[in-house]
């Protein structure tokens, strides 16, 4: 990467979010604060320098802590279950500008694609291991390429599938390796055994699981010490914050990572009922919350962060980042992007500051308004604890 490039696009980064917030927020200006977290620095090499331009947040403690940029970036979209893929140049040239901008957490797994975002991921990002870190997930069986629908965390599997990963990651050890969702064939306790094995080997550094309850995160815990948890979590579904999961995490030293964190693109509010998905490859028209008709109603809760973002020079998906990012320090979403400007405006999100209570008065508009639709249809339901 080109370390000049990377200045300028970092000092152009700066002044358009100066710019930006001056010619939006107007009369409002003084609601706006700069973010006064402090940078975070980033361990590298000389002559490979990587800006640390982004504030940095811990996910887990002790030996299972993991230093990472508070915004990640969620790789799937751009090969998997969200219409738009662009071509591969492409991908990996906003991959980099995201590094260039100082994220330092890339999401994918196995199943994404199934095995093509995991190569897209290593291709482009193989080049930082150790200075950023790509996080991936087992547990979703895919035999010759595709995927089965059935889960298969066995210990002979998740060792197959961990060498595997390294290869098409490019890397020596996987930094955080999750389960992907739990395997009722498998006790958690063999789970994180073999994990921990493969600690001791030093082909994974840490580990996570997904859409998994409290009493698993225990039980695994107790066996090898999790980095985090990683289930979906936005405005629109707040299931965590009512079973336990946050709790668990938040008495146990977990970090926890938002997956969807716009509820799928929705909150970002350029979806309507109208949109119409590659019924090939993209998920969400199996979503019972995706329906047109689901789309039309919950557009209001879209209204109201837009109306509430204009005062304060902030897009409704800003809102919704920012609004996981307020919850709590360990907190550190993963939103997905095929497109430069949104990760600029995704990242801006980092230079706003509400008050605890501007926070809550959003929060309580939206609870006012029913969300319309399951998040998952019955079959995905099966799949989660
Ligand atoms: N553990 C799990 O089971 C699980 C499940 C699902 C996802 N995930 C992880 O979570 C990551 C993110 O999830 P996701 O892609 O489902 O949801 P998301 O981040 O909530 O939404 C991504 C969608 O939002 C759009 N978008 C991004 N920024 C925007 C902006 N500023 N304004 C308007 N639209 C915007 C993107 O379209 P453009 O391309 O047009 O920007 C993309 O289609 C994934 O990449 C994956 O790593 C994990």
């Amino acid at each position: 990467m080109n370390t000049q490039q990377g200045i300028s696009r970092r000092g152009f980064l700066k002044s358009a979010v100066a710019v930006g917030a001056a010619i939006s927020v107007g009369p409002a200006l003084e609601k706006v604060e700069a973010a006064t977290m402090p940078a975070g620095g980033n361990s590298t090499s000389a002559g490979n320098e990587i800006p640390s331009s982004l504030p940095h947040r811990t996910l887990g403690t002790g030996k299972a802590a993991f230093e990472v940029s508070a915004l990640g970036f969620g790789v799937m979209g751009m090969t998997y279950n969200r219409s738009q893929h662009p071509d591969k140049k492409q991908c990996i040239r906003l991959l980099h500008e995201a590094v260039d901008r100082g994220v330092t957490l890339f999401d994918t797994a196995i199943i994404y694609g199934p095995l093509n975002n995991e190569e897209l991921a290593g291709e482009a990002l193989g080049e930082f291991r150790g200075k950023v870190s790509v996080t991936t997930k087992f547990g979703h069986e895919v035999i010759d390429g595709k995927a089965t629908g059935r889960q298969d965390s066995r210990p002979e599997t998740i060792r197959r599938y961990c060498e595997e990963s390294l290869r098409r990651l490019r890397t020596e050890a996987i930094p955080l390796f999750y389960q992907h969702r739990f395997d009722r064939n498998t006790p958690v306790e063999d789970v994180a055994g073999t994990i921990a094995d493969l600690m001791k080997e030093g082909k994974v550094l840490r580990w996570g699981m997904c859409e998994v309850n409290a009493d698993t995160i225990r039980r695994a815990h107790a066996v090898c010490p999790l980095t985090a948890i990683q289930s979906e979590y936005h405005l629109m579904h707040r299931a965590v914050e009512t079973n336990g999961v946050l709790d668990v995490c938040r008495e146990l030293g977990i970090g926890f990572v938002p997956y969807s964190p716009m509820n799928r693109g929705f909150l970002g509010g350029e979806l309507n009922e109208y949109t119409q998905f590659d019924t090939a490859n993209d998920n969400r028209h199996t979503l019972p919350r995706f329906t047109p008709e689901a789309m039309r109603a919950n557009y209001r809760i879209v209204n109201v962060l837009q109306r509430f973002g204009r005062e304060r020079g902030m897009t409704s998906a800003q809102l919704a980042l920012g609004w996981l990012l307020q919850k709590e320090p360990w907190i550190v979403p993963i939103p997905g992007t095929t497109k430069l400007s949104h990760l600029e405006e995704n990242l801006r999100t980092l230079d706003f500051t509400l008050s605890p209570e501007e926070w809550k008065r959003l929060e309580d508009a939206v609870a006012a308004i029913p969300v319309t639709g399951d998040r998952y249809n019955a079959e995905q339901q099966k799949q989660v604890q």
